[in-house]
């Protein structure tokens, strides 16, 4: 299993703490894919930051690519993701100094990769950027920063990949060419994937479909 989560809740907030996360049980195998539904509020990001190390679980067991998120302080968790999770999230998150190129080269060098910078050039040739890595990314298309953010995810080939509502800020015509591409990497990673998508259509190509309501999976 790359996630093995057992009754995780989430409890943020101070004063008025909100119940995000009330006992959600997900077992996701590895090259799955996998798509969370779930109404506007319902946790889906939440999950998402609790399942990528990002957001401590207030209780319950995170076990991800065979780490235990639990017995991990911040440091570890944050040098035990590198290389094994990918994250792409709706606005790109790009950084906004740094050329395509070097987006994708950070993750490489944060893993301490050897050709990191020919490697990034692969990586955005294979999303069909090798025309653009010298730009920055208020130079590129919307679209185009989606495909940085692929590359950039990917680039160190992790075995789980996250992708929050990956299409949530492009035209319907550019979302599905991210998508089958972002498909498309996957599989030549062989990377697990959770995509937290609205779109119907998009879900239905995932392996699997789980919803989010009440702070459970059903
Ligand atoms: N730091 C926080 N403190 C208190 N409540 C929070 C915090 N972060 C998120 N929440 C609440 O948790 C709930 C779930 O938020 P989350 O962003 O996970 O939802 P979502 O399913 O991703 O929604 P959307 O589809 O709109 O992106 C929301 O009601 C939100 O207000
Ligand atoms: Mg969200």
């Amino acid at each position: 299993m790359v996630i093995a989560a057992r009754d995780v809740r989430l409890t943020l907030g101070g004063a008025e703490p909100v119940e995000i996360l009330r006992g959600v049980d997900l077992a996701v195998a590895a090259g799955e894919s996998v798509a969370l539904l779930g109404a506007s509020g319902s946790g889906k990001s939440s999950l998402m930051a609790v399942l990528a190390g990002l957001e401590r679980a207030t209780s319950g067991k995170v076990e991800v690519t065979g780490l235990d998120f639990a017995a991990l302080d911040e440091d570890a968790l944050a040098v035990a993701r590198r290389g094994r999770i990918g994250i792409v999230l709706q606005a790109f998150h790009l950084l906004p100094t740094m050329t395509a190129r070097e987006n994708v080269m950070v993750p490489l060098e944060l893993q301490g990769a050897d050709d990191v910078r020919e490697r990034a050039e692969a990586e955005l040739t294979a999303v069909g950027l090798g025309h653009r890595l010298d730009h920055y990314p208020a130079q590129l298309s919307g679209g185009e920063q989606q495909r940085v953010a692929i590359a950039r995810a990917l680039a160190p080939r992790p075995s789980l990949v996250f992708a929050d509502e990956p299409t949530g800020n492009l035209d319907a015509a550019t979302g599905a060419r991210i998508v089958d591409l972002l498909f498309e990497r996957r599989r030549a990673t062989d990377a697990s994937l959770v995509i937290i998508t609205h779109d119907a259509a998009l879900a239905r190509r995932c392996d699997r479909i789980v919803e989010l309501a009440d702070g459970r999976l059903r």
